[in-house]
């Protein structure tokens, strides 16, 4: 493929010529044939790039599929690579976090006030009681204080678990029981769309019946009345006035495979599963993709538009912005409040040069006009992201000309919270397909497969699967080593491939164009919900005695949950109760997880081995033909 730089042409995108000059990953084709002959040189010399206090023996252990293991005798603590190692440089006084709350409130810290109050904060926990190992559960939004959290944690060498403040206190729940937290952070409430979010109030029910939970730990953003209980709740700026809370506290000495967090994520069945990631692969995982994906110079001004409650937030809010030394901004509110230009006034006034979002956002924007946008001059911006779902292509368009000028690549970029980093994007000196999320990362090897794993043609439909280890993938599941066995890597046990759960095309060119997942996962606004979580919250509720839950096209979330529910006997379905039941869900899961339909049926369609059959259930509400019935009970 050759062409025109900065042009469109046809359904390809030929970058910038400043753009490609100027890019960290310059010579693609070139930096991709050599790490795909030696992926852990590739990864070595990444890994040289930051702190370690002891060197590792191995680059790669693979002594143990699937428990591989990178970096191994390697020393390091990514909190000290995000802030130690800037502030004993040049960078000192950069400016490390810009904030800007949904209330116009601003605040900005350089790297050397970011290293004191993550050390304060350090010394708090400890003060808390939290040692190395422990397990902490965040429940807040977007917030400066969840940046120093987490980097606090780390840099103790507690392990965080940060539960997306969206959820229910249901939801909560069940993480904080799970990964058995002593304590748990969380604010007195947040502000989005213009009201405040009880946050406090929901811990509070959600670890009622939890024993173990010795200490909540509060901070103060909206100044709103909350019940702190004697002896379990502090609030923060006040233990930050006591001489616990001294501006210095030493990183531990983190082994490369130990253990960094925790982050929840939906499956096939109804329990979350508890991704773990460890320390030294996973930096050098997420630090190498920003580097060369998003380009990050230290001029730059980075703004990573997810919740730090997602995987997104962790890797390229929290974790890998910092440890380039770049500007992060971050910003709390909707997208929205108070009007539909909020984005792109930011993106002006602070003159951020790099925007990284979903599709269900750039949707979201998009029928609000491009009146709103035009109001504003958004030439800071270089390069444009898209992360959660494939991006359709009007979206594409839309995103490309009207805020990116027609001059901005867009990086697709695909990955999961099990893969920690980008596994399948462009980086900005790579033509661009709208739509697809281009290549392989370097060193990631990637294909599309068949039942038996041998590749398919070229754009035929296939299993998406990973043939080689890469430092930023999960190395468990917390607590169920079975269950990570089974889910990513029977499928292919004899090749020892990672099965992702989606299924995909590869192109002529070698462009992977991904589909959805394969499993009974649906993606609403960029979220992955389980179909079975839907359901037991739904079958949790008296009126249900049994329920079917399939996700149909939704113009801006990608997916709109629709419910099928059989009712207990007494019951009727009226729309009280329908409304009844949609509530009962967002009580159970969190709003996200909203139905947009409930119907009650008498029957559902279930195979003779008792499965629902969700392809009957979704022709049905798209009134399409259903197909083959030839496995049906009835
Ligand atoms: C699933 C992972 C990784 C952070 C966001 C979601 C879908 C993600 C893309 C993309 C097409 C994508 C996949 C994947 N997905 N990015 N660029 N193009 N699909 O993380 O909640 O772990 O979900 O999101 O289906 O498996 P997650």
């Amino acid at each position: 493929m050759a062409g025109q730089n900065g042009d469109l042409q046809g359904d390809v995108f030929y970058p910038p010529e400043d753009i490609v000059k100027n890019a960290n990953a310059r010579d693609w084709e070139q930096m991709q044939k050599e790490a795909a002959e030696d992926l852990e040189g590739f990864w070595e010399a990444e890994a040289e790039k930051y702190h370690w206090f002891d060197k590792w023996d191995q680059v790669l252990d693979d002594s143990n599929p699937p428990f591989y293991k990178w970096f191994t005798g390697g020393k390091t603590n990514l909190a000290y690579n995000c802030l130690d190692v800037h502030v004993q440089n040049s960078n000192r006084n950069k400016l490390a976090l810009i904030w800007e709350g949904e209330n116009d409130e601003q605040r900005t810290f350089s790297y050397y006030a970011l290293y004191r109050e993550t050390c304060k904060f350090a010394n708090i926990l400890k003060a808390l009681g939290v040692e190395k190992g422990d397990r902490v559960t965040l429940y807040m939004g977007p917030v400066p204080e969840t940046v120093m959290a987490m980097l606090a944690c780390a840099r103790i060498g507690a392990i965080h678990s940060v539960v997306f403040a969206g959820f229910s206190k249901e939801a909560l729940r069940e993480r904080v029981e799970d990964s058995q937290s002593k304590v748990v952070i969380t604010q007195d409430a947040g502000y989005r769309n213009g009201s405040e979010v009880p946050l406090k109030q929901t811990v509070d029910k959600a670890i009622r019946h939890v024993g173990f939970v010795e200490n909540v730990l509060v901070v103060q953003r909206t100044g709103s009345e909350v019940h702190m209980e004697q002896g379990r709740d502090h609030w923060y700026h006040e233990l930050a006035e006591m001489p616990i809370a001294s501006r210095d506290c030493e990183a531990e000495e983190m082994d490369a495979e130990d253990m960094l967090y925790l982050l929840y994520t939906s499956g096939t069945t109804g329990k979350p599963k508890a991704i773990v990631h460890t320390t030294g692969g996973y930096m050098v995982g997420i630090a190498t993709t920003l580097r060369y994906v998003f380009d990050l110079k230290p001029s730059d001004r980075f703004w990573c538009a997810a919740d730090p409650g997602w995987v997104t937030g962790h890797s390229y809010i929290v974790y890998g912005p910092l440890l380039l030394g770049a500007t992060n901004f971050m910003y709390e509110g909707a997208p929205t409040y108070p009007y539909p230009n909020r984005w792109w006034k930011m993106i002006e006034y602070y003159g951020l040069n790099i925007l990284y979002t979903a599709p269900t956002a750039v949707r979201g924007l998009m029928k609000f006009g491009r009146a709103w946008p035009d109001r504003h001059n958004l030439s800071s911006l270089r390069l444009l992201g898209s992360v959660g779902e494939p991006i359709n292509p009007e979206a594409w368009k839309w995103y490309h000309e009207v805020i990116g000028y027609e001059q901005c690549p867009i990086m697709d970029t695909w990955w999961q919270t099990e893969t920690g980093g980008f596994m399948i994007t462009p980086v900005p000196s790579m033509p661009l397909k709208p739509g697809s999320a281009t290549k392989p990362f370097f060193g990631v090897e990637a294909d599309v497969v068949n039942d038996d794993g041998e590749s398919v043609d070229p754009d035929e439909e296939g299993y998406l699967v990973i043939k080689k280890p890469w430092p930023g993938m999960l190395r468990t599941l917390y607590k169920d080593e079975e269950r990570f066995k089974e889910t990513y890597w029977s499928k292919f046990e004899d090749q020892g491939w990672y099965l992702a759960g989606d299924s995909a095309k590869k192109d002529e060119d070698g462009y992977f164009w991904v589909i959805g997942r394969i499993d009974d996962v649906l993606n609403v606004a960029g979220h992955r919900l389980g179909t079975a979580e839907v359901e037991s919250a739904l079958v949790s509720h008296d009126a249900v005695a049994e329920a079917a839950v399939i996700g149909v096209p939704d113009d801006v979330k990608g997916n709109a949950i629709h419910a099928y529910v059989i009712l207990t006997v007494g019951y009727e379905g009226t729309e009280d109760l329908t409304d009844e039941l949609v509530e009962h869900v967002a009580d159970e899961l969190g709003p996200i997880a909203k139905p947009a339909n409930v119907e009650a049926v008498d029957s559902l369609p279930k195979t003779r081995s008792g499965k629902i059959m969700r392809r009957v259930l979704r022709a049905k509400a798209m009134g399409e033909e259903v197909g083959d019935l030839s496995t049906m009970a009835d």
